[in-house]
């Protein structure tokens, strides 16, 4: 069946049905045409489908495998493997006839206290756009849609319904919409949700700049838009700006007014077509391609699938600090504690929210490693807790090894708030640190969706960090702990140490919650390194059981244009006793630039695997956007001549390899200079350096001259005078008799011509 073809064939009635849903989860059918209705499901961390969907999209899901959340994916910083979690999933909805699954998320984590940051990667857009794009990719090759979400600038639970995110254009370009450019252009979604807030005062889902003019024309999208559930507004507006599907339906409001605003006029009728087209080829194409997955489920697939999720887990966690402590030795007495280890939390609370067949816990995944258990504090009852430490502190006198499974409660972090701070619960810092003062070795495994403060982190040995490890939880914990498998996951967000440290701290969640993203830029690690401030744990930070060195990073060429592209590699040595991988890390810095750039920016990362004492060589390819920055000017990416500094390492502040290269930009910027530019702004571009170079020149030897024959000027009087003339408007060359202004004019003229 083909797309096209078949909207022709439709009456207006049935295009403006297949606008909106038929329920919460469901497309329209159109009988007459033998279109059957399609289904889509939440995602991304497991299958949520509904067998009977109510209103609200609640309760009653399948049972089925949850995989880790996003936050703890995004630290695997492994695409194959992301892509074969994308593979399962997509394999799964197959098998349940589900046509798109409602995910990935790959909002920015403007601040480590948005209540949903678990079910978004990164604070890096680099990372984060490739993680999405793998995942796109696994899930789409089994012949499902991809649905990533939600488009754009959607960062706070709070207003997250109306609130209006402000935000300049570079600071938009280069942080909040990096993500989606990626994986529109490497994984080509077949469809991608617009977000519930609004951006510089326009809904998404009535904004034609972002969902055409950018999402189409500029990154190249070809899905279809369909609104996040419930954000639909006015359907003229709406389909205008390039809204194609309204979600969720139930009702014929939108389909009667789609129709309405036709006959009315209002709303090109051609533009109806073109929507209903759009979702039809999406969802024709995933009917076109079988899965290369089990047809039907069956017990195998559904273990199958679970120890993928274990060994994901396994793959995600990071080792934060490791005082000799672990792995632990077979002969050690070991003591778990915490409510976490027989229940732990291991998925977000919301619509990724999973129903989870089975959920693997430390405590049984121990069995038979000779450890015993005391729950340590209660997360419902918070007065037990009291009782529970004290018992807990007790147990722990026979233990060699105290391992305390601590992290956030489902009521800290969910869809639908923002947490209050990145404290962990009172009565867990307190128990952790009495535990840690028994003069024993204490071990810290964290279950949570985003940062937490540690204020213990001194007096404890070890910390491993789980966040959400889906259902593999409690073996994937246990399995690192005894160093069955080496931790080789590295933070996809830095950790500060106060929340107050973040740099949206003061604009966060926005009056009114309207949020105005004045740090622009400098979010994460590009803030916390330029501001030179110390974090708890820095972006990319991640320990191993082995140890990796560094050398012979090369470069294949030292100069290049934007045009070109540059290959970087690097040796990586296993030097270490055991087997483990590395995450190997690119950043590229400016030297000088004429604009406020980071210190460095991750652009490039691959995991690898190394047996003790192996090498490889890993390399990269750097191409303009490894260098370019967004120049509002031209609206579009922009590389400055000049030296550029590679730096590989293992985490973005552990550098081990640097090289140079320099990079010719070939875009010449617009120049249109009038009076009032200053001097310096115009030397900066090619043609105002030839023509007023010169000119300048003479007057700065000039006032040299002066300042080396006039012994009343004071020291420094000419350095004085070439920085002050550099920044003066063009036209006060005239106010200090140094050129008329008919002169200057006709420099402008020249120069502008
Ligand atoms: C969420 C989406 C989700 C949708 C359907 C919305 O409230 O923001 O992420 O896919 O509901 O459950």
């Amino acid at each position: 069946m083909d797309a096209r073809e078949t909207v022709a064939k439709m009456t207006l009635q049935e295009k403006a049905s297949l606008l909106s849903g038929s329920d919460f989860w469901h497309t329209h059918a159109v009988e007459r045409l033998g279109l059957r209705e399609f289904m889509m499901c939440d995602g991304p961390n497991g299958l949520r489908k509904q067998g009977n969907p109510d209103q609200m999209g609640r309760g009653g899901s399948i049972s089925t495998v949850c995989y880790p959340t996003a936050n703890a994916v995004s630290a695997c910083f492994d695409v194959e493997m992301v892509e074969k979690m994308g593979e399962v999933l997509g394999a799964e909805c197959k098998r349940e006839n589900v046509s798109m699954l409602l995910g990935p998320g790959l909002n920015m984590k403007r601040s480590p206290v948005c209540g949903r940051n678990f079910e978004y990667y990164s604070e890096d857009p680099f990372l984060a756009g490739k993680i999405a794009a793998a995942f796109i990719k696994g899930v789409q090759s089994q012949g499902v849609s991809a649905c990533p979400k939600h488009f754009a600038a959607n960062n706070q639970e709070f207003r997250r319904m109306s609130g209006n995110s402000i935000v300049d254009e570079r600071t938009l370009f280069e942080i909040y919409l990096t993500a989606f450019e990626i994986m529109v252009k490497d994984a080509k979604p077949g469809s991608i949700m617009c977000s519930y807030n609004q951006l510089n005062g326009t809904y998404l889902s009535e904004n034609k700049y972002m969902l055409t003019d950018v999402l189409r024309n500029k990154f190249g999208f070809e899905g279809f838009v369909v609104t996040d559930w419930g954000a639909g507004k006015g359907p003229a507006k709406g389909v205008e700006a390039g809204v194609d599907l309204v979600m969720p339906g139930g009702t014929d409001e939108h389909e009667k007014a789609i129709i309405e605003a036709v006959e009315k006029g209002e709303l090109d009728e051609k533009l109806v077509d073109r929507a209903a087209e759009r979702i039809l080829k999406t969802f024709l194409w995933t009917d076109s391609v079988e899965s290369k997955g089990p047809a039907e489920s069956s017990g195998a697939t559904v273990k199958a699938d679970y120890e993928f999720a274990r060994e994901l887990a396994e793959n995600c966690a990071v080792l934060l600090k490791n005082n000799k402590v672990l792995p632990i030795k077979k002969d050690k007495k070991v003591l778990f504690v915490g409510e976490f280890a027989k229940t732990p939390r291991y998925q977000g609370s919301g619509s990724s929210h999973i129903n989870s067949a089975f959920v693997s816990n430390a405590v049984d995944a121990a069995e038979g490693r000779g450890v015993s258990f005391a729950r340590g504090y209660d997360t419902k009852d918070v007065k037990n807790s009291y009782v529970l430490r004290e018992e807990a502190v007790e147990a722990a006198e026979d233990a060699d090894i105290i391992v305390i499974f601590a992290g956030l409660p489902g009521s800290y972090e969910s869809e639908g708030f923002d947490r209050a701070d990145i404290n962990l619960p009172a009565e867990q810092n307190k128990l952790i640190d009495d535990l840690a003062h028994l003069g024993k070795k204490t071990v810290v495994v964290l279950h949570n969706g985003a940062p937490v403060s540690m204020p213990w982190i001194d007096s404890v040995d070890a910390v491993i960090d789980m966040f959400l490890a889906g259902d593999g939880v409690g073996e994937a914990a246990v399995r690192l702990l005894y160093g069955d498998v080496n931790p080789s996951g590295k933070l996809s967000e830095t950790y500060p140490l106060k929340l107050s440290d973040n740099p949206s701290y003061l604009n966060f969640p926005g009056d009114h919650g309207n949020p105005v993203y004045a740090e622009g830029i400098y979010i994460g690690y590009r803030y916390y390194e330029k501001k030179r401030q110390q974090v708890l744990f820095p972006f990319g930070y991640g320990l191993s059981y082995t140890e990796f060195e560094y050398s012979d990073i090369k470069i294949d060429r030292d100069k290049i244009t934007d045009k070109d592209t540059v290959n970087v590699s690097v040796d990586v040595w296993n030097v270490g006793r055991y087997k483990g991988k590395e995450v190997v890390q690119l950043y590229v810095s400016e030297n000088s630039s004429r604009v406020t750039r980071p210190l460095k920016e991750l652009k490039g990362f691959k995991k690898i695997e190394l047996e003790p004492g192996e090498k490889k060589t890993v390399t990269f390819t750097l191409d303009k956007r490894s260098f370019a920055y967004y120049e509002t000017s031209i609206h579009d990416y922009y590389v400055e001549s000049g030296d550029f500094t590679v730096m590989i390492g293992a985490a973005s502040n552990d550098i081990r390899q640097t090289v140079q290269v320099n990079v010719e930009g070939t875009t010449e910027l617009p120049v249109c200079f009038d009076r009032f530019t200053a001097i310096q702004d115009i030397i900066d571009s090619r043609k105002g350096k030839e023509i007023l170079g010169p000119v300048l020149e003479e007057i700065f030897r000039n006032s040299e001259a002066d300042a080396d024959t006039d012994a009343s000027l004071g020291e420094g009087t000419a350095e004085m005078m070439e920085k002050m003339i550099l920044e003066m408007p063009i036209i006060n060359l005239s106010s200090f008799h140094m050129m008329t202004a008919e002169e200057i004019d006709g420099i402008l003229a020249q120069i502008n011509g």
